[in-house]
């Protein structure tokens, strides 16, 4: 058949999306379609899409609205949505929006170029149907050139904390397995590649289906698979956040001193609210942990404010902990209702007002801390990896620590991308290091 169907995907939400937009575009190549980076380009709009927050579902009826244009000047335009907001909204998306011609949630990307072909033919498609198997094993992500891959290594989540979504959208936690995943991170050094991110909602959890290895093993075993290849993870949970799994990141220098280790909030009434399963003196003893072995480890969080009964103790609390724990950095939001989960069923109770008015002390407190933690890194001298010119100012490069800050350097000599280089740390604010290359 002659190749009609040219593709553009835009992508919203984390780095599981991002990452399963790369196993989507595979899935559409495969079938013979191509793929175009823009929608002026494309006769086919995927829109891979998150329901965390209410505001990330708002981002996309909007963006809908812009794209009905493409449909009025009588060229067939198939307009789909993949991802979380498919798989919470189901059908809604496509009897509300009129402009949806497909739905195809988390698990079921193997359905979308039959989908695709459907809608040309005037047949509206759903596929939302979750799955205690599916990871995709098999495809091998079409990636963007480039010195960083991301790896999905597992998916779904079994956690249910009171808020989230994820659950609902993702289904059930299920593994890679280990050879595969380790095979793939081989295969990225021998393509260029020189930094890896195993991704998933709880990388910790994770459990080899063949051989039952958990995270510390599988850490190690892409370590020494690769030992110059820079290895991170993301997200993982508190609860998972072993012994083992410490002295593993501790012992491989090729393991990325940096943890992302969401806290939530630093009330324990809040936290048992929540369904986190841990206290804040637990949480406290994983930081000591960590910062008894490696000392300069980088560490970031995720918080919530204004979550349901929240009071201003139990804010206190969390900016207490904020103080104590001194993160390097914080993803900060307040608090969303979210249908079908259990705190949905609590009263909402901290006006919108008072949520910003507690995200904004929150958000003011950290980027204090963080500036001071990295005047701290003044005169003191990182290996960087070069990624290419700033976004900001083109004459300038921009590269990432060992602990995932991201340094500003003035390109002295011809550096390229994917170069490990000494940078001299000159200067800072709360987001971004600027140093100078030391020969
Ligand atoms: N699996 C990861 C991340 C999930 S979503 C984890 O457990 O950390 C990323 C972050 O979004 C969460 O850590 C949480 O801080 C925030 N979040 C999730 N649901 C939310 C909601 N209903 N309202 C506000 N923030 C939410
Ligand atoms: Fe959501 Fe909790 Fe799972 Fe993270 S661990 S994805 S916050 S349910
Ligand atoms: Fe959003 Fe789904 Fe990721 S809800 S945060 S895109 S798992």
């Amino acid at each position: 058949m002659e190749n009609k169907f040219s593709v553009y995907i835009e992508t919203y939400g984390c780095q599981m999306n991002l990452s399963d937009t790369e196993i989507v575009s595979r899935v559409v190549k495969n079938a013979g379609y191509d793929l175009v980076d823009s929608p002026r380009k494309a006769n086919v709009v995927l829109l891979n899409t998150c329901s965390v927050r209410e505001n990330a579902e708002r981002k996309i009826f909007e963006r809908l609205s812009q794209l009905k244009k493409f449909k009025q000047n009588g060229e067939p335009f198939v307009i789909g949505i993949l991802g979380c907001m498919a798989e919470r909204l189901r059908h809604k998306l496509l009897e509300e929006t009129q402009v949806v011609d497909l739905s195809v949630g988390p698990d079921e990307y193997r359905k979308v170029p039959e989908l695709i072909q459907k809608a040309f033919a005037g047949e509206k498609g759903i596929a939302v149907r979750l799955s205690r198997v599916e990871t995709y094993d098999d495809i091998e992500p079409l990636r963007k050139e480039g010195i960083s891959a991301w790896i999905s290594i597992m998916r779904g989540c079994d956690k249910f904390c009171t808020y989230c979504v994820v659950p609902y959208t993702r289904g059930r936690e299920r593994s890679r397995p280990l050879n595969s995943i380790v095979n793939e991170v081989k295969k990225l050094w021998d393509e260029g590649y020189k930094e890896v991110t195993l991704l998933g909602q709880n990388v910790n959890s994770y459990r080899c289906p063949q051989s039952n290895a958990d995270f510390a093993d599988l850490l190690k075993a892409c370590a020494l698979a690769v030992p110059k290849m820079r290895i991170r993870f993301v997200t993982s949970h508190p609860q998972d956040m072993s012994d083992k799994l410490i002295e593993t990141i501790a012992e491989y220098s090729n393991i990325c001193k940096y943890i992302h280790l969401p806290i939530q909030s630093g009330s324990n009434r809040i936290l048992e609210l929540m369904g986190r399963n841990y206290t804040f003196e637990h949480y406290l003893g994983r930081i000591e942990k960590i910062r008894s072995l490696m000392p300069n480890c980088a560490l970031s969080t995720d918080i919530i404010a204004g979550f349901p009964t929240e009071t201003i103790d139990d804010h206190q609390a969390t900016l207490r902990a904020l103080e104590i724990i001194r993160f390097d950095g914080a993803y900060m939001f307040r608090y969303s209702p979210r249908e079908h989960t259990k705190a949905y069923k609590m009263p909402d109770d901290v006006p919108d007002k008072e949520k910003i008015r507690r995200l904004n002390e929150i958000i003011d407190l950290q980027n204090k801390i963080s500036k001071e933690i990295n005047e701290t890194e003044h005169n003191k001298i990182h290996e960087v990896l070069a990624e290419g010119p700033s976004k900001k100012d083109k004459t300038k490069w921009q590269g990432r620590t060992d602990t995932n800050k991201v340094v500003i350097f003035e390109p002295k000599r011809n550096v390229a991308t994917g170069e490990l280089i000494r940078v001299k740390i000159t200067n800072s604010t709360c987001a971004t290091l600027f140093g100078k290359i030391v020969d």
